[in-house]
């Protein structure tokens, strides 16, 4: 419900000057740890997507948290989107800008052509990740068919980046 959604939003932490001097860092951590916030938060994300994915893939680390439980609640798969180096035999790499410094990330070659794929993580920055994240979709031949966030951070031009998202709340 909306009341529960407004309950889950205010559990987001904010910490200034982490990890650098200028960004304000917000912290999903009390949200996960409340069952009826996760519940609801989970079911927002994939609200518009539902039935219309056959896996959700989960970026390092935190997307990871939200591609589990959502791989359970709708019956799916999960593809486990990672930084680079993790994976013994990567079969998709793409090198990327973030809100401070870059990443490389890799994903395995476990997908299946065409097969149709929801991309969630916690928070839109400047959108290099998910960008990345739906490249590394295409390089393994599958589809990305929808990408879903919890907290959208206006302003660091993300939306602009990687065009459609849905999100949860903003900021
Ligand atoms: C954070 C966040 C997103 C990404 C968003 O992850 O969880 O994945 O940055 O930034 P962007 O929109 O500017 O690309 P981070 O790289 O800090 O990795 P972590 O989850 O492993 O700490
Ligand atoms: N929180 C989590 N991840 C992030 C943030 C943030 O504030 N900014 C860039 N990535």
């Amino acid at each position: 419900t909306h009341k529960d959604l407004a309950y889950a939003e205010s559990l987001i932490a904010e910490t200034p000057d982490y990890p650098e001097p200028g960004v304000l860092f917000r912290d999903i951590s009390p949200m996960l740890a409340d069952p009826a916030a996760l519940r609801e938060v989970c079911a927002a994300i994939v609200e518009p997507f539902k039935g219309q994915f056959d896996i959700v893939g989960g970026i390092e680390a935190r997307g990871f948290l939200l591609a589990g439980y959502i791989a359970a609640t709708e019956g799916v798969g999960m593809l486990p989107i990672r930084k680079a180096g993790k994976l013994p035999t990567p079969a998709a790499a793409v090198t990327y800008n973030l809100e401070y410094g870059s990443a490389t990330i890799e994903a395995p070659g476990v997908l299946k052509p065409g097969e149709r794929v929801l991309l969630v993580d916690d928070v839109l920055a400047t959108g290099g990740t998910i960008a990345a994240a739906r490249e590394i979709v295409s390089q393994l031949g599958a589809v990305t068919i929808g990408s879903a966030v919890i907290l959208e951070l206006l302003g660091l031009g993300g939306r602009e980046h990687v065009g459609d998202i849905h999100t949860v709340f903003t900021a």
